[in-house]
């Protein structure tokens, strides 16, 4: 049996003074997998991201049980809120700062991580210069750079053209593949499921499918005709 790498269980939570927004959702993700987590507007699936990522520390759950096996990343729906320095090589190397490493670990760390995203050749590029897509794979080479193991995706390509979308989705699907990340990557967009192992649909803070990607997509064509 492989590890879960994403692990929840009975979890129910509510802002304070709210109804519940999540009410006793439980899945789990196995290490090395590409899940996708949909469902409407205000469903709750931000809430839940935040939960999982540990920057929510209150309000803390009502109930439930909450586990990630695995050195954590997050990438926002707009890189403009995730990249501070003013170039590629610099806004990497960022997260490193509080890490004991010398120049050349952190050199070697930012190159590595940019090549795992394409990017090898933008080192030096402007920041400011850069399309949402190659904004997006700085912001996942960040965290790759930090190790990171499973990768907390909130509408990552929201503000992104076809073309780019296309391409985040299949970088992180070779990362997946080829580095046994994990990806949870929230999305409104059912074409991105081609790409994922499994799916996640939440509706009205309750888990109503989750699954093979292809049998989430069936059951939710299924419901709304998309
Ligand atoms: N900081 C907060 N304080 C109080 N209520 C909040 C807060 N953040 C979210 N909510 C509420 O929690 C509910 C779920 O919101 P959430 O952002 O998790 O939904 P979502 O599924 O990510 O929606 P979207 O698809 O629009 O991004 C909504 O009713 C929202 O108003
Ligand atoms: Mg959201």
């Amino acid at each position: 049996m492989s590890k879960v790498a994403i692990r929840v269980e009975h979890l129910t939570f509510a802002w304070p003074g709210r109804p519940p927004v999540l009410k006793e959702c439980s899945f789990s993700i196995p290490t090395g997998e590409l899940w996708m987590l949909l469902g409407p507007n205000g469903s709750g699936k931000s809430t839940l991201l935040q939960l999982l990522s540990g920057a929510l520390t209150y309000p803390k759950p009502l109930s439930g049980h909450l586990e990630i096996n695995g050195r954590l990343g997050y990438v926002f729906q707009n890189p403009d809120h995730q990249l501070f320095m003013p170039t590629v090589g610099a806004d990497v190397a960022f997260g490193l700062g509080a890490e004991p490493l010398t120049l050349v670990e952190i050199r070697q760390r930012v190159e590595t991580a940019l090549g795992q995203v394409g990017l090898s050749h933008m080192i030096r590029r402007p920041i400011h210069g850069l399309s949402g897509g190659q904004k997006q794979r700085v912001a996942v080479a960040g965290a790759l750079a930090r190790r990171a193991q499973v990768l907390l995706l909130d509408e990552p390509t929201a503000l992104l053209d076809p073309d780019s979308q296309a391409d985040l989705v299949q970088c992180i699907r070779q990362l997946v593949d080829q580095e046994g990340i994990t990806a949870l990557w929230v999305t409104h967009r059912l074409a991105e499921l081609e790409w994922a192992d499994g799916a996640i649909f939440l509706s009205e803070g309750q888990v109503r499918q989750q699954g093979s990607a292809q049998m989430v997509r069936q059951q939710i064509g299924q419901l709304f005709g998309a």
